[in-house]
């Protein structure tokens, strides 16, 4: 069965076949890839355990699939642009033959350093394309990556390390963001000081910056010398791991997300080809740092699986100029462009002539992803940036989901402003009430929840199953709980509402507020905090931290500042809180939990719709708070 889907009628047709005999299905599908042995069973599964597996008993390796099945056909082809932070620098084109070598020296020097199957291995990297070849190399031994997105703090860096029991770290000397440099590696000898399980580090040179290397640090330009250009692939099961990325949760500790090799591939695959409508000569771009699930699924795997162009930037949208990602797409001709509705917010505020002095011509698809894109942001990407012609794909999916849920295809499937539309392919999306009731009838809004698995679903939270049951199964019995709202149009189109939990998405970044809250806390003048979310124009949403401080202790901006710095060094700058507000009490129920519910209220300035406070243990805290409210 052809993997591309190319018309509504068949997206109909492919949608049906999946749900009702996924077995067949996604094994006419599976039989696009490379395998060294095929499967016993297509899936198995129990919700309950919960337990999940794909193509079990299959073997093979991604990065055959990625790198030397098209070396005959399209070797030559580019299969990376790299465009680099600073546009006077001169931007790389790796051809699928010259990034199997690199893969395959890369792998050779993993192993040279003693790295062997499962073994995880940690990448704290700026967006260079060595970091997407230590990816694959990873994956080329079998070895697990587990990448850390380089705005991470020392502390969330080591907690990261320590979880998974990495036993190599990748990273650099550097990192070059705008007009800063990132001194990435200082923060990861931080790390290193309060974790114990990295026996080498591996020095990328970037920023050529001033820095000598400690015991078990080597150079990655010195190990690479002397590494041969050949690997032969590690042959591993369908469910061996093969990577594990963190995403928050609303308890403290991050959530190591296990991701097994032959349902990711197959997934990803299919859904980068489907959504965006790759043709064989384009270029596609992502905007997204690998270092989060957007790039692991569509900067590296996806589009690599696909024989795809895949452009990877190492800048920011706003350097040297708001201008930059439009001067980007007509510099490569990028024909498929996906990045986030904060990043379109952000830069609808400049000057229009940043974009229109751009040649845009070459775009034919636009994507979105994060967070739910708003009306505007959708319209000004629609007119200014797609000029009315390029579909948009707005693509609803999670860490956890591995691949792409809720999207239409581009120019296929309709698209309707702010929804995410319909359920790709084997996707079983279902709304619940709060009592766990299946709503049926359109238009609804509830819970969002999957009733079936995807191939690309994680298997578990990496050494905390019960966590990753509680988590994602314990809510409605026998379905998978996204901790996403939605509504449902009378057309069955998805719109993703937002959280319901205590997860705030910033910027696009998924943050747990409770480790905020724990950052906060460990400040001495301060006895306890709550963070909740706020609407802001461009970051989608923002923090607000509501403060109790010790008696005597004077709440000024030091202090602030003070807590600000404290958020980044314990979590990243992506964490701060852009108000704080002192306060003498918190709302809480009688058994002691902080409402948050009402703070939330609070901050987005919505007091008409407080509720019943009456039942609170404090009630009278509640008018205090509305009338300092910042
Ligand atoms: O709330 C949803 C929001 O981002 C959450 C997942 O965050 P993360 O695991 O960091 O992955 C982000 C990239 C896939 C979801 O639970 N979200 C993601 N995409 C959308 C979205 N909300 C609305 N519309 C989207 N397109």
């Amino acid at each position: 069965m052809e993997l591309k889907i190319k018309s509504e009628k068949q997206y109909h047709d492919y949608y049906k076949k999946s749900i009702e005999n996924p077995e067949k299905f996604w094994g006419e599908i599976a039989n696009n890839f490379t395998w060294h042995k095929k499967w016993n069973s297509v899936v198995e599964y129990d919700f309950t355990i919960p337990k999940i597996e794909w193509f079990k008993g299959a073997k093979g390796n991604i990065t055959e699939n990625c790198l030397d099945r098209h070396l005959e056909t399209i070797g030559k082809k580019t299969a990376i642009i790299w465009e680099p932070n600073n546009p006077k620098d001169k931007a790389i084109h790796l051809s699928y033959n010259e990034l199997h070598k690199k893969v395959s020296q890369f792998a050779n020097v993993l192993k040279n350093n003693g790295a062997k199957k499962g073994d995880r291995i940690c990448l704290y990297m700026p967006m260079v394309p060595e970091l997407a070849i230590a990816v694959l190399a990873c994956a080329r031994i079998g070895a697990v990556h587990s990448v850390v997105f380089a705005g991470f703090s020392s502390k969330a860096l080591a907690s990261r390390i320590d979880d998974a029991k990495c036993s190599i770290l990748l990273t650099a000397d550097g990192a070059f963001r705008g007009s800063k440099t990132i001194d990435l590696k200082s923060i990861a000898d931080q790390a290193l000081e309060m974790s114990s399980s990295i026996e080498t580090t591996i020095v990328l040179k970037r920023i050529n910056s001033d820095i000598t290397l400690t015991k078990n640090q080597k150079w990655w330009h010195e190990e690479v010398k002397n590494a041969s250009e050949t690997c032969q692939a590690e042959i591993i099961d369908a469910e061996d791991m093969l990577f594990i990325l963190y995403t928050s949760g609303s308890t403290g500790k991050p959530k190591g997300m296990v991701h097994t090799f032959a349902g990711y591939m197959v997934n990803t695959a299919f859904t980068f080809q489907n959504v965006f409508q790759y043709e064989k000569d384009d270029v596609y771009w992502c905007t997204a740092d690998i270092g989060w699930i957007t790039g692991h699924s569509y900067i590296v795997y996806g589009p690599l699986l696909q024989g795809a162009t895949t452009l990877m930037f190492e800048g920011i949208p706003t350097f040297p100029d708001g201008g930059r990602f439009w001067e980007v797409v007509e510099k490569h001709k990028v024909n498929q462009f996906y990045t986030a509705p904060t990043a379109i917010r952000a830069l609808e505020k400049f000057p229009l002539e940043l974009v229109t002095k751009h040649d845009l011509s070459s775009l034919k698809v636009l994507g979105s992803v994060g967070e739910p894109i708003n009306e505007e942001a959708w319209h000004w990407y629609d007119t200014h940036i797609g000029k009315g012609k390029c579909p948009i794909v707005d693509t609803w999916w999670q860490t956890e989901t591995g691949a792409m849920m809720i999207a239409s295809l581009a120019g296929i499937t309709p698209q309707k402003p702010t929804f995410a539309t319909l359920p790709m392919i084997g996707v079983q999306p279902v709304l619940l009430d709060e009592n766990g009731a299946l709503i049926k009838t359109n238009p609804a809004e509830g819970r969002l929840a999957i009733q079936f698995p995807w191939p690309s679903i994680a298997r578990t939270i990496y050494g905390n199953h019960q966590r990753y049951k509680e988590t994602y199964f314990s809510t409605f019995k026998g379905k998978y709980f996204t901790g996403d709202g939605a509504l449902r149009d009378e057309n069955g189109f998805y719109r993703i509402t937002g959280r319901v939990d205590d997860v705030v998405i910033v910027s696009g970044h998924n943050l747990g507020t409770a480790p905020i809250e724990n950052a906060i806390d460990e400040h001495k003048k301060i006895v306890e905090c709550a963070v909740v979310g706020y609407p802001h124009d461009i970051k989608g949403n923002a923090l607000y931290a509501y403060v109790i401080l010790y008696d005597n202790v004077i709440g000024d901006d030091t202090l602030k500042k003070e807590i600000n710095n404290l958020i980044s060094k314990q979590i990243g700058p992506i964490a701060k809180c852009d108000k704080i507000q002192f306060v003498t009490g918190l709302p809480k129920t009688r058994s002691g939990k902080i409402m948050r519910r009402i703070l939330r209220k609070i901050a987005s300035n919505d007091m008409e719709n407080l509720g019943d406070i009456s039942t609170l243990l404090n009630p009278d805290c509640v008018k205090s708070i509305i009338s300092e409210r910042l």
